[in-house]
């Protein structure tokens, strides 16, 4: 399937139509169509619908137990709200926004199925940890990574009572719950309010690192495998809520508020001594706010938007100019999709169309950034 890909902005195909007339006097309309055509296809990228879901379900506990009975009661499949997205080997992990109905915020599903019929979401790793009683277990799993060595960092916000962790799952070892990290309250001001959304990891020589969003505070936490330890980095006056980490890993790129506009960056060396201050860098504006954002081993940024049907790309090592990517068939949802990179340079994404119980999503893939050959 051929995907509508637009890769120019409207402005730069409506003066590249002109000059396509202008310029060139003896080029016939017809030839002068082609002409265009050849230029949008030789830039596309083809997304291949993976799978199609009129409606999600999930891979219930078996068993007769009365709350089992009562959690497939009280799921309501509408209430699905897809939220950031991983990909490793043939598994694909999902973090789901908690309503009442929706009773595991972390699932799994496989990237290729025998059967036509699309998977239902698998709890990940298991049920036993998304008992919501317990602070012990995921509570709101927002943003996630998996790192190249096969580990599944996954951002929970928390709830209530219970704090703000960072867990990090083994998937090569069975899933296994390899670390649990609690944010201490000296980095996360519990008192008053703190919503943990996205993360980026950091491959250095010797560890791990993690950089992480509290959109409620004017700082962004860097986490340290090595050391089991997190800690702030001041950036006065600015909040952040969503990231993305250039592969030289150089810089961070952030946006603030939800529904700002405005990109900025922060030198990813001014992160890595704890304690410190950070001092950010406007960048440039999008048309829109970006709820999304992920970087290719090309230098391509892709961002997605509120309400808005398409995703944008800028090449980072260019100055910052927004381009069309793609368009998806949304309907005008709030945050109408959500991708993630795996590391052979495929770009897996779910849209959402349809609104309420007519809900439909689908998964697909396309192929970008620079591949070996
Ligand atoms: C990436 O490629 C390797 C080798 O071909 C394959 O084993 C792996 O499953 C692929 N990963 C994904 C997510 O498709
Ligand atoms: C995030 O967690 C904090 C406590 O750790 C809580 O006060 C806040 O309501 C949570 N926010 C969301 C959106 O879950
Ligand atoms: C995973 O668990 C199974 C069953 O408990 C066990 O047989 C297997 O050895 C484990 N694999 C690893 C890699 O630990
Ligand atoms: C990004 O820009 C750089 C510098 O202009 C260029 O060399 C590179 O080919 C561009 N990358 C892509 C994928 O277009």
């Amino acid at each position: 399937m051929v995907s509508k890909t637009l890769l120019k902005s409207h402005n730069e195909k409506r003066s590249r139509t002109r000059s396509a007339h202008t310029g060139s006097k003896k080029m016939s309309p017809f030839f002068a169509a082609i002409f265009l055509l050849g230029l949008c296809l030789a830039n596309a990228v083809n997304f291949k619908t993976v799978y199609q879901w009129d409606k999600f379900d999930y891979v219930w506990p078996t068993g007769g137990d009365i709350s089992i009975g009562q959690m497939k009661q009280n799921f309501k499949p509408e209430d699905v709200d897809l939220q950031y997205m991983a990909v490793f080997g043939e598994r694909l992990f999902l973090s789901l926004r908690i309503k009442s109905g929706i009773p595991a915020t972390l699932v799994s599903l496989p990237t290729s199925g025998m059967s036509t019929a699309p998977p239902k979401l698998a709890p990940f790793p298991s049920w036993d940890l998304h008992k919501l009683d317990k602070c012990d277990t995921i509570q709101r799993a927002y943003g996630m990574e998996v790192d190249a060595d096969g580990r599944l960092w996954v951002l929970d916000n928390g709830s209530g009572n219970c704090n703000s962790k960072l867990w990090i799952f083994d998937l090569l070892n069975n899933d296994t719950t390899e670390r649990v990290h609690k944010f201490p309250d000296i980095i996360v001001s519990y008192s008053t309010a703190a919503w943990m959304h996205d993360i980026a990891l950091d491959k250095t020589s010797d560890d791990y690192l993690a950089y992480i969003t509290d959109s409620f505070s004017e700082h962004i936490i860097v986490y340290s495998r090595k050391t089991d330890k997190s800690w702030s980095v001041e950036t006065p006056e600015r909040k952040w809520q969503y990231l993305a980490l250039s592969p030289n890993r150089e810089s961070l790129y952030l946006i603030g508020s939800i529904g700002s506009k405005e990109l900025y960056s922060v030198s990813v060396p001014e992160l890595k001594n704890g304690g410190g201050r950070a001092a950010v860098k406007f960048i440039g504006e999008f048309s829109r706010g970006p709820f999304r954002m992920l970087i290719d081993n090309a230098n391509i940024l892709y961002a997605a938007f509120y309400g808005q049907n398409y995703i944008s790309k800028w090449n980072i090592s260019q100055p910052f100019r927004e381009q069309r990517f793609h368009e998806i068939e949304d309907y005008g949802a709030d945050r109408p999709l959500t991708f993630a990179l795996d590391t052979n340079g495929t770009l897996w994404m779910t849209e959402r169309s349809g609104f309420y119980s007519e809900k439909r999503h689908k998964l697909l893939k396309a192929a970008v950034g620079a591949r070996s050959q």
